[in-house]
């Protein structure tokens, strides 16, 4: 289990958003380039993203970059995705280091091409003490697998509770619920994404196509965030630290 005492200080307070990059073959396929071109500009966009999040109070940010389901796209596309992901995680790892950013991959690592779960291990420990941004990248993920293995665990954990539970289905210690899920390319779903962690998360759909997202797109999600009274089911406004147990 991962933990990250001055991590989590910092991260507690600020918020934690889920994106849904979504549009990187439509974006690709309306330009005549291929889907791969699509997913290259998809890289951008994360960078992008992951240099404003800081400074629009962003303290933990996951990113759905390939689902369980998507072993189901033709095996090219599939590869192309893991050599992206390979490039990501060997060069990236300076200017996240720079940045003080952590980087976590949560998911399946055992079903990964050779290479791929041993350069996220040193991704992750070259990053483990970011602490202006937690950046989560959600490979080989389904939310529901997430909580099936954290219930298998759960059985021998002894007496449960939502937070424990919580943290088998994270692999953090009290890592903050999602505030924000953003998904991008007008597509209204959830598509099996933090369903634990996203239980109160406000949603935010945009017709943007992933790899034109910017930190203009991002100040506004976040603007239409702050605009929303979250009231967890009570009926007055809440922060989630307020929230009282029952
Ligand atoms: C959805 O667009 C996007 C994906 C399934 C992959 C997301 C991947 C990246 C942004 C780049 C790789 C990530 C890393 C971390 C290196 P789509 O292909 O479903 O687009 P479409 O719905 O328009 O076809």
């Amino acid at each position: 289990m991962q933990s990250n005492a001055s991590l989590e200080a910092v991260a507690a307070a600020r918020l934690h958003v889920g994106i849904i990059m979504d549009g990187n073959g439509r974006w690709a396929t309306r330009r005549g380039l291929s889907r791969l071109r699509g997913h290259e500009a998809g890289v951008e966009a994360i960078r992008r993203v992951v240099e404003a999040a800081p400074d629009q109070g962003v303290g933990t940010l996951t990113l759905y970059a390939f689902s369980s389901d998507n072993w189901r796209r033709p095996k090219a596309e599939v590869t192309a995705l893991m050599t992206l992901l390979r490039f990501y995680l060997a060069n990236e790892i300076e200017a996240l280091v720079r940045n003080d950013v952590r980087l976590t991959v949560i998911g399946r690592r055992d079903r990964l091409p050779d290479g791929i779960a041993s350069a996220i291990a040193r991704a992750e420990a070259a990053t483990v003490d970011g602490t202006t941004l937690h950046l989560r990248i959600a490979i080989d993920y389904s939310a529901r697998d997430a909580i099936l293995s954290a219930a298998a665990h759960a059985a021998t954990a002894g007496q449960l509770t939502r937070e424990r539970f919580a943290d088998l289905i994270t692999g953090e210690t009290n890592l903050r619920d999602v505030d924000l899920i953003i998904r991008t390319s007008g597509e209204k779903r959830l598509s099996d994404f933090l369903l634990w962690e996203g239980a109160y998360a406000e949603l935010h759909f945009t017709e943007r196509m992933w790899p034109e997202f910017d930190a203009d797109d991002l100040a506004d999600a976040l603007a239409s965030f702050h605009r929303r009274e979250r009231r967890f089911g009570g009926l007055t406004a809440m922060a989630p630290e307020e929230v009282p147990n029952l």
